[in-house]
């Protein structure tokens, strides 16, 4: 997939990301700003591939995503690429191809890494040359934690505080090959989710009475995070990051509807991943709005890792990845 502007057609590439510090819960529904700030990490592995074509003979916007007309989607797709239409002062309308080398929204960031890679896409289909900064600003728009695929490595986006959510971008932290962690994901279901992030989020802000504190107790994550991740101190970063996923579903379970995302199988893979780490084995977990689970591992811990969860009873398929680098045209 060549990249050219004069065509009016670019391709990208973006890899998945999930939190180590998660995003749960909205500042501005409208401007798409996180109430909480976030950190997380890119892979490599697991990525999406996006063409954006301009169609000047198109009345309307079109997705095709892996293989298949998405019009129920276009609509989110249509207001992020309107952001890009409206710095270009152009009205051309476009064809999205996307394709997920992952499954598709079951908790595995897909939403991170398809808004990264239709922001770089679409951004040279229009001609325009925009900072990774404003990058991340209009990703963030179409989905928060693609405001974080836009960079590899550890990443951590602020939530901001600016009424236009001008302050409400992703950051590099750390590059990949600063410290080579390596990730096992157990996949334990894979249809689409049924509660998405963005209803999730919203009800367990309306009804939850551990929402308050989930939000209150983000800022010492954040920080705690930070210092694990700049001192390359796995055991500190495994500690605030499992405490961190658990309020977030503690978040969610005490909403009204409760949001279970998790399924038997994410369970018998939470405690695997403790009694691996108990016997002296450098991995944590981490689990998004879906039923996958994440094992995140100190360089040399992959195999041991990859092979117990394997083993686990429910365990679909097991994915690996490196970390990653950010969105790329291709
Ligand atoms: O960016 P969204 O709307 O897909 O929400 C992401 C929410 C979590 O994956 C649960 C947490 C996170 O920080 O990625």
């Amino acid at each position: 997939m060549a990249t050219s502007n004069q065509s009016g057609r670019a391709a990208a590439r973006a890899g998945a990301n999930f939190a180590l510090v998660k995003y749960w819960g909205k500042a501005d529904a409208r401007l798409n700003v996180p109430a909480v700030g976030s950190i997380s990490i890119t892979l490599d592995a697991l990525f999406t591939e996006t063409e954006v074509q301009l169609e000047p003979t198109l009345r309307s916007d079109e997705l095709v995503l892996d293989g298949k007309r998405r019009d129920e989607d276009i609509e989110k797709i249509s207001a992020c690429v309107d952001l890009l239409r409206r710095k270009a002062g152009v009205d051309t309308r476009v064809r999205v191809t996307s394709r997920n080398n992952f499954p598709t929204a079951a908790g595995l960031a897909s939403s991170a890494s398809g808004y990264a890679a239709l922001v770089r896409a679409a951004e040279t289909a229009f001609g325009l040359t925009l900072t990774p900064r404003e990058r991340s600003i209009v990703a963030r728009q179409g989905s928060g934690s693609a405001a974080r695929s836009i960079f590899g490595g550890f990443v951590e986006m602020r939530a901001g505080s600016a009424p236009d959510g001008s302050d409400s971008f992703a950051e590099p932290l750390l590059e990949s090959k600063e410290w080579p962690l390596e990730v096992a994901i157990a996949v334990t279901a894979k249809g689409e989710k049924e509660i998405g992030s963005r209803s999730g989020m919203t009800r367990s802000a309306s009804s939850s009475p551990y929402y308050a504190a989930w939000v209150a107790g983000q800022p010492p994550d954040l920080a705690a995070a930070r210092a694990a991740i700049r001192a390359r101190d796995f055991a500190a970063l495994a500690e605030v990051a499992e405490h961190n996923c658990l309020k977030m579903h503690a978040a969610a379970f005490a909403a009204l509807p409760p949001l279970v995302y998790w399924n038997g199988a994410t369970m018998e893979c939470l405690h695997a991943v403790r009694r691996l780490r108990a016997a002296g084995v450098a991995v944590f977990f981490t689990i998004d709005a879906g039923p996958q689970l994440k094992a995140v591992c100190a360089p040399g811990a992959l195999t041991i890792v990859e092979r117990t969860l394997r083993a686990v009873p429910g365990v679909l398929e097991l994915l690996t990845s490196a970390l990653g680098p950010g969105a790329e045209l291709r």
